[in-house]
């Protein structure tokens, strides 16, 4: 996937205002083949327009590899499966076509996450989304209400015709976000993860994100569930909790935890990229810790951490889609969507 990006919409306005993002409700104790039904319908143009660009921008190598092995995810991964025919049927494409796009994120998706420590010891998390073709994907994005057992538990920044979740909210509980892990992605490896969404035992990131938020009811259980269950890439998942040193950068291998980053007594900040920066490098995150430290603990707050650190240049990228900001202390989860104003992609 190519992408030029003309116009960078580098200026942060003096003021936050939060999006007004459609809401709708998933509720999980209903079947993925119905689930996502009055979603689906609404954003059914904008759909089939997203589904086709990416369906024509991947290796017809890994069209083939979806066609063949579609079958095999109504077994593996029945909540994918069933959510993508019925995103098939509302927009008039293939199944095995919907499956390929909602694996897409695996493959080109960056970010910036942050859990903070404010001075009076109230967590904060925030994050910057970024996609590629960002004018399109930022018509999708909306707020989930996640339902289980009849209520509402959870909330999600999430976009349309991608199940599971990257960004969320676990009410009085934690907040997570998910960075893709990039080291080394090339096409074997992802052809690779497509091979580990089908063993048995092996969730995909987004899904085992969603698990979290709909399972866990404390941020340990959270943290233990994301350290040792099986993913199907290599990957970054970033929890905050409401308590003092509630805060990690969960660094995983597919079979097994790579390692943590916590907050500690002095750690006032933990941040992540796509990178393992501690190995080598990485110059984004390393604009991102030098405007938290300029920051200082006693400046940073959820609007501080989006206006001074995460739309900073060398932070903010030209396929930013959104910012976030949450905390499971405060209840808050505001989201900022970019890109919105204007269409900056190219494709070559
Ligand atoms: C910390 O400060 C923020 C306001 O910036 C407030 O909303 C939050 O409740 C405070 N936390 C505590 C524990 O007092
Ligand atoms: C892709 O990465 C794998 C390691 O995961 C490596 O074995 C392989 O040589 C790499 N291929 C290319 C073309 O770089
Ligand atoms: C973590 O991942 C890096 C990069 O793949 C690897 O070099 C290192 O050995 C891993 N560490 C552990 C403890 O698995
Ligand atoms: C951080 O502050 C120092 C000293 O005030 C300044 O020289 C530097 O440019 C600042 N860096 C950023 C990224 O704002």
């Amino acid at each position: 996937m190519y992408l030029l990006a003309l116009l960078l919409p580098l200026t942060a306005s003096a003021s936050l205002t939060p999006s007004d993002l459609p809401v709708f409700t998933l509720d999980f104790d209903e079947h993925p083949s119905t689930r996502y039904t009055a979603l689906f319908t609404h954003y059914k143009a904008q759909l089939l327009q997203m589904e086709t660009m990416f369906l024509h921008s991947v290796a017809p190598q890994y069209r083939d590899e979806f066609k063949e092995k579609a079958p095999l995810f109504k077994d593996h991964n029945p909540e994918a499966y069933y959510s993508m025919e019925a995103l098939a049927q509302i927009i008039g494409m293939e199944t095995h076509e919907t499956l390929l796009v909602n694996s897409i994120v695996d493959f080109s998706s960056w970010c910036t996450s942050i859990v903070a420590r404010m001075e009076n010891g109230t967590i904060i998390h925030a994050r910057n989304l970024d996609f590629d073709y960002p004018s399109m994907m930022v018509h999708l994005v909306y707020k989930a209400l996640i339902k289980k057992d009849g209520r509402i538990v959870a909330e999600a920044a999430a976009i349309a015709g991608y199940i599971g979740f990257y960004t969320g909210l676990r009410y009085d509980t934690f907040t997570v976000s998910y960075n893709v892990r990039m080291e080394r992605l090339n096409q074997s490896d992802i052809l690779k993860n497509i091979d580990y969404e089908l063993k048995s035992g092996v969730l995909p990131a987004q899904q085992l994100i969603q698990r979290a938020l709909l399972e866990s009811t404390s941020y340990d259980e959270a943290v233990s569930l994301i350290v040792y269950h099986p993913v199907n890439t290599p990957c970054y998942i970033i929890l905050g909790g409401k308590a003092r040193n509630e805060g990690i950068v969960i660094t995983r291998d597919r079979d097994r935890l790579n390692q943590t980053m916590s907050l500690n007594f002095k750690r006032w900040f933990v941040a992540q990229t796509n990178k393992d920066w501690w190995r080598a490098p990485d110059p984004r995150y390393q604009a991102t810790e030098e405007r938290l430290q300029n920051l200082t603990q006693a400046g940073v707050n959820p609007e501080s951490l989006v206006s001074e650190v995460l739309r900073a240049n060398g932070v903010l990228q030209s396929i930013t889609i959104f910012q976030a900001a949450m905390s499971a202390g405060m209840g808050t989860f505001d989201v900022y969507l970019i890109n919105d104003k204007q269409s900056g992609d190219v494709i070559a």
